[in-house]
């Protein structure tokens, strides 16, 4: 994600946009920048790596003004934090500049055609493409350049545009998000509602296809196509602060109800044309390895563990998550055939950094599965699957879970392609079960009030036991950390087949469990495990599947969710564990987004 922020009107413009800038933060904060001008006269650029900070630094010693202003912060996804990435982007005349939000897909080869026709590059992005393709198209009305421009980009974006002989911006709409605000005489447009409350709360949301042309007495809307769309005028009622939650209580249910959109960005471009295979962008070579080491801490570590099992089941090499902190001082084996994949939403957590570090000193390859551009693991691995979740500002991780998890499912139907596991139809089947994920989120997001008896059941009691079976056992582990971090209950999780050797005797009316059990190879084994909970008086929460019709019937209450490949359940059960959290949380009068003792990123050892 990125925050955008444009206005145009009487005013000098680039401290309005600045403004705006620093209350889109949340957003994005590795770079930042914004172009100035009035009609007529030159733009001017001023941009800058690292946070809002910086920039506003840098416009003290270097001051903007002009009636028009364009601003970006960025969270990068290609090309590194730095001055040269940060936004805007300029034509090569410096007539035209952009700012954009989102992911081109096929930036590569439009920018191997371009460069073929004479295009200098001056930044590592893929947005800088949508400038050359403008430059190219401008045959003087910019809103039609614009358009054109569009027409040959595949991919995800909120995109501004501005010519320096107008008073006005040029503003696109595909999945990114856009709003414009209409004010007396100006108009602002901006990604969210924050940056735009202190001016006006009349607004436009722009939607998927809009092409909006923004003046100082408004806005005309039109689609791909050109024709003319009417527009709604909404009045905002949220206050500032609920507004940096796009009217969400908090920021932790934001980004759970945020995650079927971030898998469709962990996916966004890495589905092989073939429909077989999935495109990655490394350089590591999967049939080099014999061993695979995932490095990781909490949440991160468990989704290390779905992983671990992805890789072993569709690649069929060995794979193990070792708790950072621990395998950074046990002396670890590792060699030139092991590759290590460290695991991280933040990218600064030292234990992993540091075990990473031992991992390399062994002779490891290395692989990180991020979230933060330009962050201390980014920099210090071979290679990067980035996850793309956006800013993860909840401090129990949610989102950035979900699609660690995904990523792993990339990583394990690469290597299986790759090592000859998995033929192209097994490939084919995985992807297009894989693309299925994003909707089965939805689905189960849509059935949110069916947490709320369950969450009243624990928000009575001292400690729950969480169990799963296979891939689940991560699952039982995550959600068991999330009761913790959110509600302060202790929770802990087991296998469940591992109950009956010890924990079974924490089981009485007050320690309920709570068994994530999507329909799998093991239902049998763990109903029985479930009756043993119920013998001792025990009550059980079940997470099962829709098509699974005899688990319920051994549960006290029972939470559905769409039915999936059991490898691919871990995605889907996340929902109502995380929902549970919150619900729990709530009830209890938790400070969910930043709970007592938690830090979001842990850099000390
Ligand atoms: C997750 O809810 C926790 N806040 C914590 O376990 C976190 O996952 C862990 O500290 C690792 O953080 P990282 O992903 O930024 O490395």
């Amino acid at each position: 994600m990125c925050g955008i922020v444009g206005y145009v009107g009487p005013r000098q413009a680039a401290d309005l946009v600045l403004d705006g800038l620093r209350r889109l933060e949340y957003r994005g904060y590795d770079s930042a920048g914004i172009v100035a001008f009035d009609p007529g006269g030159p733009l001017a650029v001023v941009k800058r790596a690292g946070k809002i900070a910086v920039l506003e630094e840098a416009l003290k010693r270097s001051p903007l003004s002009g009636r028009v202003a364009l601003g970006h912060t960025r969270w990068a996804t290609h090309g590194r934090p730095s001055d040269g990435n940060a936004h805007p982007h300029l034509t090569e005349d410096g007539r035209v500049a952009i700012i954009h939000n989102g992911i081109i897909e096929n930036y590569l080869p439009l920018r191997a055609r371009l460069t073929a026709a004479g295009h200098t590059f001056a930044s590592e992005t893929d947005s800088e493409v949508l400038a050359h393709l403008i430059e190219e198209h401008d045959r003087g009305d910019l809103a039609d350049a614009v358009r054109a421009a569009l027409r040959e980009v595949d991919g995800a974006f909120a995109l501004v545009a501005a010519r320096q002989d107008a008073s006005e911006l040029v503003a696109a709409r595909a999945t990114s998000p856009m709003v414009v605000g209409l004010g007396e005489g100006e108009t602002f447009i901006a990604s969210d509602v924050p940056a735009l409350l202190p001016y006006t709360r009349r607004v436009v949301f722009l939607q998927d296809g809009d092409v909006a042309t923004v003046r100082p007495e408004g806005v005309e809307v039109t689609d791909l196509d050109g024709r003319p769309r009417e527009v709604t005028v909404e009045t905002i009622d949220w206050d500032a602060e609920a507004a940096e939650k796009g009217g969400w209580p908090h920021y932790m249910i934001k980004e759970i109800y945020e995650q079927p959109a971030v898998l469709q960005n962990t996916f966004g471009g890495r589905f092989a044309e073939a429909g077989d295979d999935v495109l990655l962008d490394l350089d590591l070579d999967p049939t080099e390895f014999d061993r695979v080491v995932i490095l990781a801490a909490g949440t991160a570590s468990y989704a290390g563990l779905v992983g671990e099992t992805l890789l072993e089941r569709l690649a069929r090499i060995p794979a193990e998550v070792e708790v950072a902190s621990e395998f950074r001082y046990r002396h670890p084996v590792v060699n030139e055939r092991t590759l290590a994949v460290a695991v991280s939403q933040s990218g600064e957590t030292i234990d992993t950094l540091e075990a990473l570090r031992e991992a390399k000193r062994g002779g490891a390859r290395t692989l990180g599965i991020l979230n933060a551009k330009g962050s201390s693991i980014a920099r210090e691995v071979d290679d990067v699957l980035y996850i793309h979740a956006g800013p993860e500002i909840g401090v129990a991780s949610t989102k950035a879970y979900v699609a660690m998890v995904a990523a792993f499912a990339l990583l394990a139907v690469r290597f299986g392609r790759a090592r000859g596991t998995l033929s192209s139809d097994e490939g084919r089947a995985w992807i297009s079960e894989l693309r299925r994920t994003p909707g089965l989120l939805e689905e189960a997001l849509e059935r949110h009030e069916h947490v709320h008896p369950v969450a009243e059941a624990l928000a009575e009691v001292r400690s729950v036991l969480y169990l799963g079976r296979g891939i689940n056992v991560a699952s039982a582990y995550e959600g068991a950390l999330k009761l913790k971090e959110i509600s302060y209950l202790h929770a802990e999780a087991y296998p469940t087949g591992e109950m009956k050797h010890g924990p079974i005797a924490l089981i009485d009316a007050d320690t309920p469990v709570v068994a994530v059990a999507p329909k799998g190879a093991l239902q049998a084994k763990t109903i029985s495990n479930l009756q043993e909970v119920r013998a001792r008086d025990g009550r059980v929460y079940a997470i099962v599947s829709d098509n699974d019709s005899d688990t319920a019937a051994h549960a006290d209450l029972t939470l559905r969710v769409p039915a999936c490949r059991e490898l691919l359940s871990p995605l889907v059960v996340a929902v109502p564990m995380q929902l549970l959290a919150y619900e729990v949380g709530l009830r209890l009068g938790r400070d969910v987004d930043q709970p007592r003792n938690l830090a979001k990123s842990v850099t000390v050892e």
